[in-house]
């Protein structure tokens, strides 16, 4: 399936100043790349990394400055496309503007997303609906609008950006985003079992803790904060996280821990 990838397929570094820690990425030279949560975290450092790496990226998140931002510190071609990704609107412009600008997405990247911290019976309808919205929906409906492109190609990458958080509860009172991150998981094994000999890949990435906005933005961010200030120390960097995506972007496996943390945490609990 790998080799059917037309330079996705590719192995080997393809940029000196990342030779040393991009040990096994394919070759994102000249690759469309669509990602989505590019303002911050995650998906910013997957942006920059892709784009040092050669490709052409295309990000999304609803703050325009911080997208600028992003797009400021890539160092090839990018296309900004701020929007929510919970209208529908935004998420037919992104694949279009794509395909208008370069013909052609290879690789999509789902990452925008959002926690929530609370016991079980305080958290309303109305945020599992919002959380619902963004960490599953605009991942699923994205892709139902990049997917007929990679299909006329034969070839294409979807990675989501699921969590440690999508296999095992992996910390109390944070049901609703462990449901939500479990049907991101469940989604992409789905697909990728539909997309089977089709040349078109899936991924799903299950990071733990990583130090980003997340822990302040979410719903819950002040309640979860004393929880949070103890684990600062042991959390993962969104770059090494995005490296250790890079590096398995061409893994034959749906679920991939990006470091060894989640993986550890995962052996650990999965009986949970
Ligand atoms: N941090 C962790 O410990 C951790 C662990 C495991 C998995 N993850 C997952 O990794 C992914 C990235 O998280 P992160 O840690 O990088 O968090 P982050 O720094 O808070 O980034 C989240 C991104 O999602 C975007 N976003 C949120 N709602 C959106 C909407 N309605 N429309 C468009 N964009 C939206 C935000 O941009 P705007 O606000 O500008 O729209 C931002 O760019 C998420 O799916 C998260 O669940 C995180």
């Amino acid at each position: 399936m790998f080799s059917a990838f037309n330079g996705i397929g590719q192995k080997g570094a393809c940029c000196e100043g990342l030779e040393k820690d991009l040990i096994t990425m394919v070759n994102l030279n000249g690759q469309v790349v669509l990602v989505t949560g590019a303002s911050s975290g995650i998906g910013k450092a997957l942006a920059g990394m892709c784009s040092e790496a050669g490709a052409k990226v295309a990000l999304t998140a609803r703050r325009p400055d911080r997208l600028e931002e992003t797009a400021a510190g890539c160092s090839g071609e990018t296309l900004v496309l701020p929007g929510d990704l919970v209208a529908e609107d935004h998420r037919k412009a992104l694949a279009d503007q794509c395909i208008k600008r370069w013909g052609r997405i290879d690789i999509l990247i789902n990452s925008a997303g959002l926690g929530m911290y609370g016991d079980f019976l305080s958290s309303t309808e109305a945020l599992w609906r919002r959380l619902f919205e963004i960490n599953l929906f605009s991942t699923v409906f994205l892709t139902r609008e990049v997917l007929p492109h990679m299909q006329d190609r034969n070839q294409g990458l979807i990675v989501n950006i699921a969590s440690i958080g999508g296999l095992i509860a992996h910390s109390g009172n944070v049901t609703p985003y462990v449901a939500s991150k479990h049907a991101v998981v469940g989604f992409s094994r789905g697909l990728a079992m539909d997309l089977k000999g089709s040349g078109i890949r899936v991924l799903a990435v299950c990071p733990h803790l990583t130090s980003t906005e997340f822990f302040e933005v979410s719903p819950g961010a002040e309640e979860m904060a004393p929880e949070v200030e103890k684990y600062k120390t042991f959390m993962d960097s969104p770059k090494a996280v995005a490296r250790g995506i890079i590096n398995q972007l061409d893994s034959e496996r749906l679920v991939v821990f990006p470091t060894e943390k989640p993986a550890t945490a995962y052996e650990k609990q999965r009986d949970l």
